[in-house]
């Protein structure tokens, strides 16, 4: 049984298994949370049922912080595999489940560590700030990690003359770099999901909706970005959505965050920001790869486990943690 599960992995990422239809998975769920000690952290980008029965529902960041203080034995990690790795790098001695091993990054496949690493040779005396999608063995060639949330500001921590390579997302460098007045030197990588709006829709839908906020994720393109009312993580636009007077909003992120924006404030209208015509919607392919019964069968079974080599959870941990103190000292 444990050899056909581990041969099921490796072809399809998840185990595939028959669930009793009967079975109430909500309720299975919370069971095998007590059984096992484990807690279900949720991406804003996972369907809405994953994020009804998580623990913690939240931005990269704020997974980071709940991976690195939880006292449960298992993670449950609804989200993607950099995200999971960076829950095993933080808590090496827990165990951490992925619903699906497949549930990648488009932005983290855009920058393989070997040519990275000899990108970051071409610039001798720069320090090196990754966003947090991106591989472990990526960040175990950084010296900082950072967020949408807390980019700007580990920017801005560094002495105004650090020379700075940043990467891998070359929208949101060029979007710090703009706000932080520094020239940063930018790894061309892109998040296929946020590269995919388009000016002139949301220019019409705009004019549909004249009273609507336009806002955006950091990792749109610049010429995206210049129409925005509002620029910031998922959970920054989270609490723009609840906190603004507007009532409408077109949201330029993954679809997934509109089911937390709609709970926080029902009579308040979002829209999904147009895409191009190559693309029929806003979900990211790797974020739904998870499903309930993907979550509820690897928690059953233990499996898919995400695991790092223990020389790079060293070399990766170091970024990570000096992202979370400068985060902690600026209260984000
Ligand atoms: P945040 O949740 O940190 O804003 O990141 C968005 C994202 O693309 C995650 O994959
Ligand atoms: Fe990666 Fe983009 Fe999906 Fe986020 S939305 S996980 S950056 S592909």
């Amino acid at each position: 049984m444990k050899t056909d599960i581990l041969e099921e992995l490796n072809i399809k990422g998840f185990v595939d298994e028959a669930i009793d239809p009967t079975l109430d998975l909500f309720e299975e769920i919370e069971k095998l949370k007590k059984e096992k000690n484990a807690i279900v952290l949720a991406h804003y980008y996972q369907e809405a049922d994953i994020q009804d029965v998580a623990d913690y529902i939240g931005d990269s960041l704020g997974l980071s912080q709940e991976a690195a203080k939880t006292e449960a034995d298992v993670i449950v990690f609804a989200g993607v595999h950099f995200m999971a790795e960076t829950a095993k790098i933080l808590s090496p001695e827990k165990k951490v489940l992925l619903p699906d091993l497949k549930a990648g990054c488009s932005l983290a496949d855009s920058c393989p560590p070997h040519l990275f690493k000899k990108f970051k040779e071409k610039y001798p005396d720069h320090l090196v700030i990754t966003y947090v999608n991106c591989t472990a063995e990526l960040k175990a060639l950084s010296d900082i990690v950072c967020t949408s949330t807390n980019a700007v500001q580990i920017v801005e921590s560094l002495p105004k003359d650090q020379k700075i390579i940043f990467g891998p997302d070359k929208n949101l460098g060029a979007w710090v770099a703009k706000k932080t007045g520094r020239d940063l030197v930018l790894w061309n990588g892109a998040c296929m999901v946020h590269e995919i709006f388009s000016r002139e829709k949301i220019t019409k839908l705009k004019e549909r909706h004249p009273n609507a906020k336009f806002i955006a994720h950091p990792e749109c393109e610049e010429a995206v970005l210049q129409m925005a009312d509002y620029i910031g993580s998922t959970t920054g636009l989270l609490k723009y959505s609840i906190n603004s007077d507007a009532q409408e909003f077109i949201v330029a992120t993954e679809s997934g965050i509109i089911h937390q924006m709609e709970k926080a404030s029902p009579g308040k209208t979002f829209i999904p920001a147009p895409p191009t015509n190559s693309c029929a919607c806003n979900d990211c392919a790797y974020m739904k790869r998870n499903t309930l019964e993907k979550l509820y069968l690897c928690m059953k079974n233990g499996l898919p486990e995400v695991t790092v080599p223990a020389n790079i959870i060293v070399e990766a941990r170091k970024p990570i943690e000096r992202m979370l103190e400068i985060s902690a000292s600026l209260g984000l």
